[in-house]
């Protein structure tokens, strides 16, 4: 649970209670400062707004108040100025923190905001036949870290992989199969010789237009049920997730639903029925559209002349199921930002039908990934190539923990939680509305901003904690007082806040640079601290490490990626 740990409140009610009712918790919560220096204090409050009210030098007024303020919960206040500066009691602080740390371990940072309700979590969703993109990829890996931290703030989960497994497509795939495929060809490389038929046929139709009109009947009859169709497009779809899930395998990810756009072929007719209903269809060259002028988007095209549906009645009706099924709080969508008209428009035609949960759509868009500074050419979205480069990744850490460390138990297992954790981590640092290079070399190094320098600080500290035999004493007090320390008990303190962060954005990343900041702070307090020191503070400094770990293996965690003991 989260105990109000913040510094900012403890202030707040201080000089609330200094203030007699002159200003509302929430306005001086407002009006608090985080000084840049340490010299300057822990918060500071500035007293230029009350000097209005007063009608007195700033100054002054800053001295009053401060001498009415109960000094007890803090080391030190003073008054700079038109400021008063709050020094927080270190020890008591500190205490406190790693007292909680120690006791709640992993489950730090929990809330309970979202008891009892749902989110769900569109992502992945690559296409049946077709690649899985890079762009797939970083769905995956920020659909799933944000699943982990909806959950930690209480929330379930779902996360449902809408396979694009329905289309007009499949049509040209099943003539193109019937023509050209082998069973052998396309069993032995599923996705590369259904991608390769698929392509063939879409060149000979641009010569030969009855190719189409058979692609069209073909797929007409696999929407009616016909025997030899279904059959056809199950076996490309079991053939293609053998690939998927390979990859999903060595990624660590699973779902909660696979429910694809074919499962909605027979739940699109209602919500077809329910637009008309309401009289919002418009028949446009024989084509039915929901009109969106008003919200300045492009009409919403439901229906085809020819009665086919289309990738927004298929995203309807998903909204209309996953309501009913899942009542979610949140449906957010976790698709590259080349759809945002999509999702504006589902959520703006959900808004014409005045369902008011539209409000809870949630376009979570991302930027490109690009390699070499180009972007990914198709080629480049095999299954097969991205699980070699995943591979790559693999050795490329295993390359480096030789050089640290040669007898590792379990070398195997730690070299891939720290190769697929390196990629994982690279992606979800990044500010997800920008895109990124992909570069190996960068992404598994164990300096720099990377996943790996995260995890080695990680088993850095559980080697310290294991050559001290350190084990957890709830009984014992943890009274720091050193500026060093105080700089990191600051940043395990404001945990909660940062997970609190990183949920309301839809932002991994917020949680990414953290570890990075606490890294990094942590090893300038190893450089400069002498830990295992025999002296009355000794015990505190090793719940500080404990707390390190905790919090950082925690907040791995929470990026799907794993923080071995040794590496
Ligand atoms: N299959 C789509 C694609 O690869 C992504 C689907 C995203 N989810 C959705 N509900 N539309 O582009």
């Amino acid at each position: 649970m989260l105990k109000e740990l913040n510094e900012k409140n403890l202030v707040a009610y201080a000089l609330m209670s200094a203030l007699d009712g002159m200003l509302s918790l929430e306005k001086i919560k407002e009006l608090l400062e985080n000084p840049k220096s340490a010299i300057h204090g822990d918060v500071a409050f500035p007293v230029f707004s009350l000097a209005k009210i007063l009608r007195k030098a700033p100054n002054v007024i800053a001295n009053s108040l401060a001498s009415k303020i109960r000094i007890n919960d803090f080391e030190k206040i003073e008054v700079v100025g038109p400021y008063i500066n709050f020094f927080m009691n270190k020890e008591k602080v500190s205490n406190e923190v790693l007292q909680q740390i120690l006791l709640e371990g992993g489950h730090f940072g929990d809330f309970n905001e979202g008891e009892g309700r749902n989110v769900v979590i569109d992502m992945s969703s690559p296409n049946i036949a077709k690649p899985f993109s890079i762009g797939h990829l970083r769905s995956t890996v920020i659909g799933d870290a944000l699943a982990n931290i909806f959950a930690k703030i209480g929330y379930t989960s779902v996360k449902i992989n809408h396979l694009g497994d329905w289309g007009k497509q499949f049509g040209m795939l099943i003539v193109s199969f019937k023509k050209w495929g082998s069973k052998e060809a396309v069993k032995a490389h599923p996705i590369d010789e259904l991608l390769k038929l698929y392509v063939r046929i879409n060149a000979k139709a641009k010569e030969d237009p009855t190719l189409d009109e058979e692609a069209r009947k073909w797929f007409l009859k696999l929407e009616r049920g016909d025997q030899e169709a279904r059959k056809l497009w199950k076996w490309f779809k079991d053939e293609s997730l053998i690939e998927f899930n390979r990859l999903y395998k060595q990624l660590n990810v699973s779902f909660d639903s696979i429910n694809g756009e074919a499962f909605y072929n027979d739940k699109m007719a209602e919500i077809v029925n329910i637009l008309a209903s309401k009289g919002l269809l418009k028949i446009s060259e024989g084509a039915a559209i929901v009109d969106l002028k008003k919200y300045d988007l492009n009409p919403a095209l439901i229906k085809k002349s020819d009665g086919a549906t289309l990738y927004i009645t298929r995203d309807l009706a998903a909204a209309l199921f996953r309501k009913r099924e899942y009542d979610f709080a949140k449906c957010i969508y976790v698709v590259g930002n080349e759809q945002t008209g999509h999702f504006k428009q589902l959520k703006a035609v959900l808004k014409e039908l005045h369902y008011p949960w539209a409000e809870d759509i949630y376009h979570v868009a991302f930027g490109l990934v690009t390699k070499d500074g180009k972007k990914l050419s198709t080629r480049d979205g095999n299954v097969i190539l991205l699980e070699a480069t995943l591979k790559k990744a693999d050795e490329k850490a295993l390359k480096q923990i030789d050089e640290k460390n040669v007898n590792l138990p379990n070398k195997e297992q730690i070299v891939h939680k720290v190769g697929c954790g390196a990629v994982k981590f690279f992606d979800l640092k990044t500010d997800r509305m920008n895109g990124y290079d992909f570069n190996l070399d960068l992404m598994v190094s164990f300096e720099g901003e990377t996943g790996p320098y995260v995890q080695y600080t990680h088993a850095r500290s559980m080697s310290i904690l294991r050559n001290a035999n350190f084990f957890v004493d709830k009984e014992q007090t943890h009274a720091l007082k050193d500026d060093e320390s105080w700089k990191i008990v600051k940043l395990l303190q404001i945990f909660p806040q940062i997970i609190k962060r990183a949920a309301d954005h839809f932002e991994p990343s917020i949680i990414a640079k953290y570890l990075l900041n606490l890294s990094q702070s942590f090893n300038k307090y190893y450089a400069h601290v002498r830990i295992l020191t025999e002296d009355k503070e000794k015990a505190a400094r090793l719940a500080l490490v404990y707390a390190v770990a905790t919090i950082l293996k925690e907040g791995l965690r929470l990026l799907g990626v794993d923080a071995p003991d040794k590496m």
